[in-house]
């Protein structure tokens, strides 16, 4: 027997609620025999021209309805916010919650029986994932995709990457601020997300490697046809979802989470993915701690992108995207659902590789050893971590004299001093950037390098903070101190002159001062000033969770279902 399903509570109804519901949408065009049962596709959306990354969805969203219709589905396209990294302030990061508190209660709200998630600036991906689950409806994802290779005078250039080199150049004074400005133009050649294995780019793969998207969602360029087809099946694919009812519950489970630390490992993925995953692991009730990520530490890196390797994502997705690195490491692979229908086993047996050195053979790695390094000590007791892939290797084991920035405002005013007292052997310490001190844990924890050791050919330090950083950010950068500064974490507690040890493969981090010190301190420590008195940014502050845990607000952790018992009439 036909299962009824949700939509028909609302668009199956008699009497007068039924007339509001389907006489509202009638207003679009839409002829009476689709309320015939048929199942309801909400198209979740997160174009807009605030946020360029996804300007592509809007076109996208055409290709994703054809395929919903054609299957015998419903379309209903709806907005919900967008998030620009390179675009929003204080950082996107404090909007990702909003933006999953958003996407839960529009999905909850409606008469849907299914969601197609159309994401892409990073973290679009995960608000909109972490949403969806606290809902659990069928679900599936497709992503923006990068924008085109970047190329300045016959050199290709990299989002994100090569902003950064640029920048440091300018200041080294070994490039002019008008090639500066021509270089901007230069890199941004398309509509997509940053081109490299950065944060975007991540989440994107790691959908694919969790299963809650087709295979090559995250290779495909923002401007290829190739997307456009992907969009249709993905459209064909929900409305079958729907019929199977292939929740988001019977996707993400404990293997697809292990399978996704894995893969990102291989991938050289964005240290972002760490918090994002442990936020959609709560929403999804699935137990995930930050020492699960411990499991890619042994993990080669394959893939030979930017910021770990050479090339961009377009000779990535030529080279066979998500499904030639799933097939790589094929024995590292837990058995898991997918929205596709076979599992991600099968997805990665069937799929190969085409370029060896793009995505390498497990016996010809870039690194042998990538991974996310999780780092504890008496600066972090509740973790900290590092990307060595990413880092300068000689800097993985390393002690020095800190000098501490207490803010990012002192950071920024002290940088560019000739006569910072600091060496290449300097540990750069930065306090008060976690989710609560920025607020949102902004993308500044790879400090730039002192201008005077610029000139002198410097280009990687140690560096500590309970910031994140940009997925497109390489360095020796520690990351993600739990409990931050500004409440009084440990980090708070350095003082410019103190020793830091930090060993990355003994997972450890620490300042060389007794434990009475440290006592003498935190009784000596006054709490920052609280700037943001109300409105959101007072409500992120209360709510918001540390690092280790996912920064997902505290009352958002678990799901609440699709039921909604009143009606509104
Ligand atoms: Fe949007 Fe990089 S700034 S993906």
């Amino acid at each position: 027997m036909k299962r009824r399903l949700r939509s028909q509570d609302w668009f199956g109804a008699s009497g007068k609620d039924g007339f509001i519901h389907r006489s509202s949408m009638k207003m679009q065009g839409l002829p009476d025999h689709v309320f015939d049962g048929r199942p309801v596709i909400g198209i979740c959306n997160t174009w807009s021209e605030l946020n360029p990354c996804n300007a592509g969805l809007r076109s996208l969203a055409e290709f994703v309805k054809r395929g919903i219709w054609e299957a015998g589905g419903l379309p209903l396209e709806f907005p919900v916010s967008s998030l620009g990294e390179d675009q929003m302030r204080p950082t996107a990061m404090m909007f990702r919650n909003l933006l999953a508190m958003d996407v839960e209660e529009a999905i909850r709200s409606h008469g849907i029986d299914g969601v197609v998630l159309l994401a892409g600036c990073d973290k679009t991906t995960p608000g909109q994932l972490m949403g969806a689950a606290s809902v659990d409806l069928p679900t599936i994802l497709i992503s923006a995709g990068p924008a085109l290779s970047g190329n300045f005078r016959g050199k290709t250039i990299a989002s994100g990457t090569d902003t950064w080199k640029f920048s440091e150049e300018v200041r080294a004074g070994t490039m002019s601020t008008k090639d500066f400005v021509e270089a901007e133009s230069a890199m941004s050649r398309s509509v997509g997300v940053c081109n490299t294995m950065g944060t975007a780019s991540t989440m994107a793969s790691l959908m694919e490697v969790l299963g809650v998207a087709l295979p090559m969602n995250s290779a495909y360029p923002a401007v290829d046809a190739r997307r456009g087809r992907l969009a249709h099946l993905t459209g064909n694919r929900i409305v079958q979802m729907v019929r199977d009812d292939l929740r988001l519950s019977k996707i993400l489970r404990r293997a697809s989470f292990e399978n996704a630390i894995i893969a990102n490992a291989a991938l050289g993925g964005s240290t972002n993915a760490i918090v994002h995953l442990l936020a959609i692991a709560g929403r999804a009730g699935v137990p995930l701690s930050l020492d699960d990520f411990d499991l890619g530490s042994d993990v080669p890196l394959l893939v030979n992108c930017l910021p770990s390797g050479e090339y961009l994502m377009e000779e990535f997705c030529n080279a066979g995207g998500v499904p030639a690195v799933l097939n790589r490491i094929l024995p590292l692979l837990r058995e898991a659902a997918t929205v596709e229908g076979r599992t991600l086993r099968e997805i990665a047996s069937s799929s190969q590789c085409y370029n060896d050195d793009v995505i390498r053979p497990l016996e010809n790695p870039v690194r042998a050893k990538a991974g996310i390094r999780v780092l504890r000590g008496n600066i972090a007791p509740r973790g900290a971590i590092i990307k060595p892939s990413a880092a300068t290797q000689s800097l993985l084991v390393h002690e020095g004299e800190a000098y501490v920035f207490s803010s990012v405002e002192d950071m920024k005013r002290k940088i560019n001093d000739p006569d910072l007292p600091v060496t290449k052997d300097t540990v750069l310490v930065l306090q008060g950037c976690g989710p609560k001190g920025y607020p949102g844990m902004a993308e500044v924890g790879n400090m730039p390098i002192p201008s005077r050791l610029v000139k002198e050919g410097v280009r990687d330090m140690v560096r500590i903070s309970d910031a994140r950083m940009s997925g497109t950010a390489f360095g020796a950068v520690v990351l993600h101190v739990a409990p931050e500064s500004s409440i009084g974490g440990p980090l708070a507690l350095v003082k410019t002159g103190d020793r830091i040890r930090l060993d990355v493969d003994r997972g450890e981090l620490a300042v060389l001062i007794s434990e009475e010190e440290m006592m003498r301190r935190r009784s000596e420590w006054i709490p920052p000033q609280d700037l943001t008195p109300r409105g959101y940014a007072k409500l992120f502050k209360d709510h918001v969770m540390q690092a280790d845990t996912g920064a997902d607000f505290d009352f958002l952790v678990g799901a609440s279902g699709s039921e909604v018992v009143r009606e509104s009439h």
